[in-house]
């Protein structure tokens, strides 16, 4: 299965470094304007794969995407020290225009993968300039923060990531917003899990958590210029859930009709990741907190949305 990647800066690679490493895709095509770049990037990767997978990774153009499954767009600009993602906005969506339509022209039948900042306005602009329906347009979106999330979560209780089940919802940014009221620590609701091995999640700490998943990004960005092996692993895993029709319910972005009276807005809720792209989004129960939160992230996002000049 072929699987694009237009933008080979550090987030671009890095997804392609970890699906090749992962065997995620057994055929990676990357392009980004710069072709000296793309290509040394496709090189370096290449270099890595005896050693783990047989997947080929190799630069070109966007003839080279035809018959791709998956596009990730991860062109654009990225945050400086102390920009928030929202000020990208508008380098963007330019840089969008030229992409969508190259990869529309080679490979109109894929699924975008939305990964370039702020991704659910990206996610927006890209599900209109593209024309695809909702389902096959999908945002990177919170599934960096859930991760994020889980393993200090997992640090927190000294137990597997992989056995913590919480999510961040909304928008994948400042207004995100940390569901505490169904998260689990293996089946049992995490509060009363942590309070049972004597390492409680009382309000402050839950505070200090959500605070540190929420300012992940800047305070990587203060100590090494930017992100790119969370997210890289994070869309690798969206792609994995896509190529293997897995049906895994993830935090992605996807245009929504409407989120807590919101109309159309890209936020990240739980939804059932296939071979389709988006089979079904779930609105969960939430207590009043997280709801206000949830409609505040959406108010925000739904306010660029509708602004956007596209
Ligand atoms: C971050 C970037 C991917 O949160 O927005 O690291």
């Amino acid at each position: 299965m072929k699987v694009g990647i237009v933008g080979t800066g550090m987030v671009g690679s890095s997804a392609a470094y970890a699906m090749a490493l992962l065997g995620v895709g057994n055929e990676i095509v990357l392009v980004d304007a710069n072709q000296k770049l793309a290509l040394a990037q496709a090189q370096d990767i290449a270099h890595a794969t005896p050693y783990a997978t047989t997947t080929s990774v190799r630069a070109g153009g966007y003839g080279d995407l035809a018959d791709a499954s998956i596009v990730i767009i991860a062109a654009g600009v990225s945050q400086k020290p102390g920009e928030d993602r929202l000020a990208l906005l508008e380098r963007n969506v330019e840089v969008f225009r030229k992409v969508i339509d190259g990869i529309m022209e080679a490979a109109p039948g894929a699924i975008l993968l939305i990964a370039s900042n702020p991704v659910d306005i990206m996610t927006f602009a890209a599900q209109r300039l593209s024309g695809l329906p909702a389902s096959r347009v999908i945002g990177s979106g919170t599934i960096l923060d859930t991760a994020r999330f889980r393993n200090l979560l997992g640090r927190h209780l000294e137990i597997a990531a992989r056995s913590v089940h919480a999510d961040i919802l909304g928008e994948h940014g400042d207004s995100e917003v940390a569901i505490w009221s169904w998260a689990t620590a293996g089946s049992m609701p995490i509060i009363a899990f942590a309070e049972e091995i004597g390492r409680p999640l009382d309000v402050e700490t839950r505070k200090r958590i959500a605070v540190e998943v929420r300012d992940a990004a800047y305070t990587i960005i203060e100590g090494k210029g930017s992100t790119y092996y969370g997210i890289g692993a994070g869309l690798a895993r969206i792609v994995r859930a896509i190529l293997a029709n897995e049906r895994a319910v993830l935090t992605v972005s996807q245009v929504t009709p409407e989120i807590t009276g919101v109309p159309e807005v890209a936020l990240s809720l739980p939804h059932i990741v296939g071979a389709q792209g988006v089979a079904a989004a779930i609105m969960p129960s939430l207590d009043d907190d997280e709801r206000a939160a949830l409609q505040k992230s959406a108010e925000l996002i739904g306010s660029y949305c509708g602004n956007l000049s596209l």
